[in-house]
């Protein structure tokens, strides 16, 4: 039996930082409430000129080189985005692939938000475990700022742009296996955050992008409340359906949308500050890329040591939502 390994990670961070005095200037906000509300000091900020790919290909980059393989040992690519180079075609995953020199490799994109780096996550597993390919990379990636409405306070706050990767691969040892991830979504409730234009259930002659619904919109109060209620129930199944109680968690790596649903769920596992993994008040919300970026965090602080136990946690837009329990079996930094 061939058993997926979370073997290595990477990230990418642009240079531009959007902090919450500046914002102050741009919409009826403050410091403040930003803070209070969120978590969320700064975020960062993609250059005109880089694209979702070019960041996911310096993500991805880092992690092939700390997994110890060569390019040609990887089979297959996943991009998780949803603020892909170009809206239809061609997948930003395929860009990534020909920008790295990873040959013709297998290459696609998933649409699942905020929980597209668990999603991919599974895929990758699905493939390892029927023993279809070896070693997949698996990248979230987001510039959401490309998306984002720098008028509208209830979001632009929110968001920032960044990119996370890691090099899942087969091993047939047990004790390396991601133990387990679940996955679900619920798309009664597709309005709570949604880009309106631009898909196939849209008209989308008219150019002016505010006025073509080209910009993320979200409910906010609303998807906060589902998102603490479904974020809870997702890893409290998790953990009871694999016998795992909670405190043997080595870091709790939840999606990054707000300090206080992050707080919620952390409180409702009874987890200790230390167990909890938070990079929302430098990052800000990077979707797909959120998770992984944070992964990455606790990497190269050396505090993500091989072996360590994590459970993923992630809640977006669709309404989607997975959560996994996931052993690194990578190198530690330190
Ligand atoms: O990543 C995918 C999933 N996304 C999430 O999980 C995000 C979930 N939602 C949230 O994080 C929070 O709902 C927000 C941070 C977006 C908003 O926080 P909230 O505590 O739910 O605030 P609210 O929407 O209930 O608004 C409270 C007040 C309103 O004013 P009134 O009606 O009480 O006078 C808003 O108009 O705060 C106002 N407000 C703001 N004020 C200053 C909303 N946005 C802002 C802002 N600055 N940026």
């Amino acid at each position: 039996m061939m058993y997926a390994a979370f073997r290595s990670i990477g990230a990418y961070v642009p240079a531009k930082i959007l902090t919450n005095a500046e914002l102050e200037v741009m919409v009826d906000t403050s410091d403040e409430w930003i803070t209070k509300r969120t978590g969320i000091k700064e975020r960062h900020i993609a250059a005109a000129d880089e694209r979702t790919s070019d960041m996911g290909v310096k993500a991805a980059e880092l992690a092939i080189k700390r997994s110890g393989l060569a390019k040609e040992d990887i089979d297959m690519i996943i991009c998780a985005t949803i603020s892909p180079d170009y809206f239809c075609m061609p997948s930003t995953a395929t860009i990534i692939a020909t920008k790295l020199g990873l040959g013709k490799v297998m290459a696609f994109d998933i649409s699942a938000a905020c929980t597209g780096f668990v999603y991919a996550l599974s895929i990758a597993k699905a493939f390892i475990e029927s023993g279809m390919k070896k070693n997949i990379l698996i990248v979230g990636a987001e510039k959401l700022s490309a998306i984002t409405d720098y008028t509208d306070r209830g979001t632009c706050i929110l968001f920032g742009d960044g990119a996370g990767s890691a090099v899942i691969s087969a091993t047939e040892d047990k004790n390396e296996a991601i133990i387990d991830i679940h996955t679900g979504s619920d798309g009664s409730f597709a309005d709570l955050l949604m880009t309106p234009n631009g898909g196939s259930g849209s008209a989308h002659d008219e150019l002016d992008r505010e006025a073509a619904g080209c910009y993320m919109r979200m409910k906010g109060n609303e998807t906060f409340k589902v998102a603490v209620r479904t974020l809870t129930a997702d890893v409290v199944e998790i953990l009871e359906q694999n016998n795992i109680e909670s405190s043997k968690i080595t870091h709790f790596v939840p999606h990054q949308a707000n300090y206080r649903i992050i707080k919620a769920v952390g409180d409702a596992l009874e987890l200790s500050d230390e167990q909890v993994v938070l990079t929302v008040e430098k990052y800000g919300n990077t979707s797909g890329a959120s998770i992984p970026m944070a992964i990455n965090d606790i990497y190269e602080s050396g505090k993500l040591q091989q072996g360590d136990l994590m459970l993923l946690d992630a809640f977006g837009g669709g309404l989607t939502w997975g959560s996994a329990l996931v052993p690194f079996t990578g190198k530690a930094i330190h």
